[in-house]
């Protein structure tokens, strides 16, 4: 059992953006560490506790809600809690903010340009043809953060650097042991 303290990674940004392949990658990380760590994946959420919501601004904020309130159960259990759903709405993201202990926002930024050269799941150009409605980005609003804890970009950035960086945020704020050999 690690000194290890209950937090909530918050991540937010566009699809594609990196979030649920960080969240795995942080999830793994954080387990060979000893610790515990809990993902709640926008995509997972939405076939379970959040099944039947689409994606109208108040079925995003009743997703968002959801999905806070299950992070802050874990986080105050001492669980790091990892979140990765678009959250666009800043107002949701701040309410959400102040019910969790420790809350830690990540903003994956990347252009919608680069998003949509990517498209991995084919969804961005079904957004511009105009097949799907609402898409956040295309034909829906993004509210990116003002001022997150921490800022990675998957367009200059790989996944080891931003692994590195977030993996740093939690060593130097105290919420998990630092390794043998990192830098103070
Ligand atoms: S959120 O807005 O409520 O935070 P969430 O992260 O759960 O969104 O779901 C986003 C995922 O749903 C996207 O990665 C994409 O695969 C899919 N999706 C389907 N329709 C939309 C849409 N209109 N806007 C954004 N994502 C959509």
């Amino acid at each position: 059992m690690t000194n290890q303290k209950g937090a909530v990674l918050w991540f937010t940004g566009l699809s594609g953006s990196g979030k649920s392949t960080l969240s795995r990658l942080i999830e793994t990380e954080l387990r060979k560490r000893g610790c515990k760590v809990e993902v709640l994946d926008g995509d997972e959420v939405r076939e379970n506790l959040s099944k039947g919501l689409g994606f109208s601004k108040e079925d995003r904020d009743t997703n968002i809600r959801r999905i806070g309130y299950v992070a802050k159960l874990l986080a105050r259990n001492g669980v790091i809690t990892i979140t990765a759903a678009i959250s666009p709405y800043k107002a949701v993201r701040d309410q959400v903010r102040t019910m969790c202990r420790n809350f830690i926002e990540v903003y994956a930024e990347c252009s919608i340009e680069e998003l949509t050269r990517r498209d991995v799941k084919g969804l961005y150009a079904k957004a511009i043809s105009g097949e799907i409605k609402n898409f956040t980005g295309i034909s829906d609003p993004y509210e990116a953060p003002e001022n997150p804890e921490v800022l990675i970009n998957s367009e200059s950035q790989d996944e080891a650097q931003s692994l590195a960086q977030i993996l740093g945020y939690l060593e130097q704020n105290g919420f998990i042991p630092a390794t043998a050999g990192a830098k103070a």
